[in-house]
């Protein structure tokens, strides 16, 4: 296209610049079999890790014989506790304040803990040497159930502890409790429930489930002895955090480690914290001078590292009798296995699970979180949601149900009744939390009028008096899932990791040529940053996406940054991108106006260039001011055209949805079939709508799975039952149904482009409305509430409960 002849909206088309569905620039590569995952590195001279594991959830290590494994060819090293110890390994700290073992240290504490990490020339030596480790156990009474950790007789699960009764964050009570947490008014929401018309009371538990990426986690360390330099390439959600914190357990300098995060296969979570198997690979690569790869199975993956959710919350909830509710109370107890590992920030040890007012304006509330450990593995990571936001939104929407069915009231008019006004934002909650932007009526109405709600409701009638007559074996459940997520973190102020503060960063070189690269502090999981980055990029600065290269993940080149979790990459480091890109702008404006010979305040920025006020036949384009950088540029000004942005976001964001979902379940089978699922999200500005809605795709996909079937579940041993994709349900296009989404466009007032993130909502909000339909389902048969996964066994089994199977 020829720019000088091109109209201003073909010059934007040529951008590809925000709003644009442009492809993702990525899909190439991984289209063509070209990514560069963890597991492809290969060096001269790897060797490979594998861990002898557990096979009980509590004893004590009475020893371990490494002879036999150490006889096996090609087999250069057996690691255990011991061989930690003299470094100061043995045991690490934890994202939440609390140390946890590298390698058992005296015992283990849940099944598939690691024991021994054996280092051969491969991976098969490794794995036969493994099985081959002597390891004599004493086996010890097992805690499975969060509800009986605290009790008298209770066993001791980490002696390592003993007589502590100060945690990380605060009094402890018990020698299984780690911390209570309270926020709210406890006097006033007593009060409000007290003098309240209607109370309803539900235990609503949001069972232990596992991020499960289709990539498993893994690294590989190599330390060059010579040069003191240790390069960690892994699948690093926050690479520049792992460096520091791989500086300050190892001693090793900062400057002469570089941690770099390649293409990752999904993260979700899973791959924010620092596990075992980073370190042993370091020491290793250490001692033995060459480098090491650790790359855990499916079975690892599923058994050990980082679980999420396993919430028990007891909600209570007040409100006049026409439905305005008055007050909400939720006590929570937090499984958090044998070592509290939770991702979360520092200031927060429940996360944000007091935003769990949901979109309500509810006068008082009140939220108190108990901790424990139990003989299970360690986690408590954000599934693909900000910090506990799905357990506080399923909390929520879940509770309003109930309450509807008590006041005989539709759940879709209660919702209405109580959401936050328009008018009232940025509106402060009964928690604490500012929520920024918000028009929660009209998307709720557009929901409503699309899926033809009344007509639903109509059928849904005709279904029950059908099935009570016999005449179907079918029953039709509606569910509504309107959710306000809270992302971004965040504002340093409110948010650090292990005191390094919730900053983003970007930094922007343009080249003479007019084409760029952008470096950034987080790091893609197949989000799309390198594609819609640069699109942030084209419209702030004039320069085509296309050539706009997005670089993310090398602690060497990329600015600090917190890294890719919590949605917060387009909150925190899209917000980086634009501002990087106003300093870029503000310069190449000087250059213009020096260029056309007028005053800096007489061009303005159109496009893809800065034109003369009042004479637009007089310009410069993006790719001419470009090359001036660095040849003819205002006297006493510095040649170049870079940038770089630290940003701190003022605020968190909070994007918001209505998703609606209708299901028909045989009541003789449990089976239920999905039969519409419609997701309006409003995630402010959209920066690439494609990207938006497979982000949603993706995210409903994990909700269906966690409603419906995901659970990792535990017999009375401490055994973990169904850790393999034969039993943990990962769903296939089979499962999975048509999604219908929707927008609305609210952007936030506090970020330079409008934008809130996306990449959560999906799960956040689409659990709750799955688990409302099928509730919904049983609800003219007395059911207030069922507990999640809604399989097919447990609906059915409901169903029997209910006296309606056959
Ligand atoms: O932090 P993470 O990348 O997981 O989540 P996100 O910030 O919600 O972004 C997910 C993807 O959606 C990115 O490629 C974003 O650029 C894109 N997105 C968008 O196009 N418009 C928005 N308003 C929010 C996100």
């Amino acid at each position: 296209m020829n720019a000088e002849v091109a109209s201003v909206e073909e010059r934007k088309q040529n951008l590809k610049g925000m709003g644009t569905a442009r492809r993702r620039v990525e899909d190439v590569r991984f289209v063509q079999g070209k990514g560069n995952y963890v597991d492809d590195i290969k060096l001269p001279g790897m060797l490979f890790g594998d861990f002898v594991r557990s096979p009980y959830a509590h004893a004590r290590i009475k020893s371990v014989n490494k002879e036999a494994a150490l006889a096996v060819p090609g087999v250069k090293a057996v690691l255990t506790a011991d061989d930690l110890k003299p470094v100061n390994l043995a045991w690490m700290p934890t994202l939440a304040g609390d140390v946890q073992m590298v390698l058992a240290d005296g015992k283990v504490l849940f099944q598939g803990q690691e024991v021994a990490f054996v280092v051969a020339e491969d991976r098969y030596a490794a794995s036969d040497a493994a099985e081959l480790v002597e390891v004599d156990y004493e086996e010890l009474p097992v805690l499975v159930d969060p509800f009986k950790a605290m009790d008298p007789g209770a066993p001791v699960l980490r002696e390592d502890l003993d007589g502590k009764t100060e945690g990380a964050h605060g009094p402890r009570r018990h020698h299984n409790h780690i911390f209570t947490w309270e926020v709210g008014d406890k006097d006033a929401t007593d009060r409000a429930l007290s003098e309240a018309e209607v109370v309803a009371k539900e235990l609503i538990t949001y069972q232990r489930v596992h991020p499960c990426p289709l990539e498993t986690a893994g690294c590989v360390a190599s330390m060059d002895k010579v040069n003191g330099q240790l390069t960690l390439w892994g699948t690093f959600q926050a690479p520049h955090a792992v460096r520091t914190v791989a500086s300050l357990i190892s001693t090793i300098p900062e400057h002469k480690i570089r941690v770099i995060s390649p293409d990752i296969g999904g993260g979700f979570g899973n791959k924010v914290g620092v596990y075992p198997g980073y370190i042993c690979a370091v020491v290793a690569s250490i001692v033995l001078g060459v480098p090491v790869k650790w790359i855990e199975d499916r079975i690892e993956n599923l058994q050990s590292t980082a679980f999420a959710r396993d919430y028990h919350m007891t909600g209570e909830i007040s409100a006049t009798r026409d439905g305005r509710i008055t007050g909400l109370k939720c006590h929570v107890l937090a499984d958090h296995g044998g070592f509290d590992a939770c991702a979360d920030p520092t200031k927060f040890p429940a996360g944000f699970f007091n935003i769990c007012t949901g979109s309500y304006d509810i006068p008082v509330a009140h939220v108190s979180v108990d901790g424990v450990y139990t003989n299970k593995a360690p986690g408590g990571v954000a599934y693909r949601c900000s910090f506990r936001v799905t357990e506080a939104s399923y909390f929520i929407e879940r509770m309003i149900d109930v309450l509807a069915r008590k006041l005989e009231m539709d759940p879709a008019e209660l919702r209405m009744k109580n959401f936050i006004g328009k008018e009232q934002f940025p509106y402060t909650s009964a928690l604490g939390w500012e929520y920024d932007s918000g028009d929660y009526h009209t998307a709720m109405e557009k929901a409503l009028e699309t899926v033809s709600y009344k007509a639903l409701r109509d059928e849904q009638k005709a279904n029950r008096e059908a099935f009570a007559r016999s005449e179907t074996r079918s029953l039709m459940g509606v569910g509504i899932g309107f959710f306000t997520e809270i992302v971004g973190a965040g504002p340093i102020k409110n948010c650090d990791i292990l005191g390094l503060g919730m900053f983003d960063s970007c930094e922007i070189r343009v080249h003479p040529t007019g084409s760029a690269i952008a470096r950034l502090g987080t790091i893609s999981q197949g989000q799309g940053h390198a594609t819609t980055f640069a699109q942030i990029l084209a419209s702030e600065i004039g320069i085509p996406a296309d050539q706009i290269t997005v670089e993310e993940g090398d602690t060497d080149t990329a600015p600090y940054g917190l890294g890719t979790y919590g949605s917060r990459s387009t909150p925190v480091a899209g917000a980086a991108t634009a501002m990087a890109g106003r300093k870029i702008k503000a310069k190449a404006q000087m250059i213009a106006a020096y260029l056309l010979e007028v005053h800096d305040d007489d061009v303005e920025f159109e496009v893809d260039r800065f034109v003369v006020k009042g004479a637009p036949e007089r310009f410069k384009t993006m790719a001419e001011v470009a090359f001036a950088a660095y040849n003819n540029v205002p006297p006493g000004m510095e040649p170049g055209l870079e940038a770089v942005s630290y940003y701190d976001p003022p605020n968190m964001t909070y994007p918001f949805g209505a998703y609606i979902c209708v299901v028909d379940i045989d009541v003789d089978t449990g089976v239920t079939d999905i039969r519409r699922f419609y997701a309006l999200d409003d995630c402010g500005t959209r920066i690439n709508p494609m990207i938006i809605e497979g982000q949603v795709h993706g995210g409903l996909t994990e909700a269906l799975a966690i409603a419906m079937g995901q659970e990792i579940s535990y017999d009375e041993m401490g055994n973990v039952k169904g850790a393999s994709l034969m039993d943990f349900f990962l769903p296939t296009a089979v499962e999975t149904p048509v999604w219908e989404t929707d927008f609305t466009v609210t952007p936030s007032p506090h970020h330079p482009i409008g934008a809130k993130g996306v990449g959560e909502s999906p799960n956040v909000g689409g659990v709750s409305a799955f688990s409302n339909a099928v509730n919904d389902a049983f609800a003219h048969l007395g059911l207030t509430h069922t507990q999640m996964p809604h399989d097919h066994w447990r609906v059915w089994k409901t169903a029997e409960r209910l006296g309606v199977t056959a």
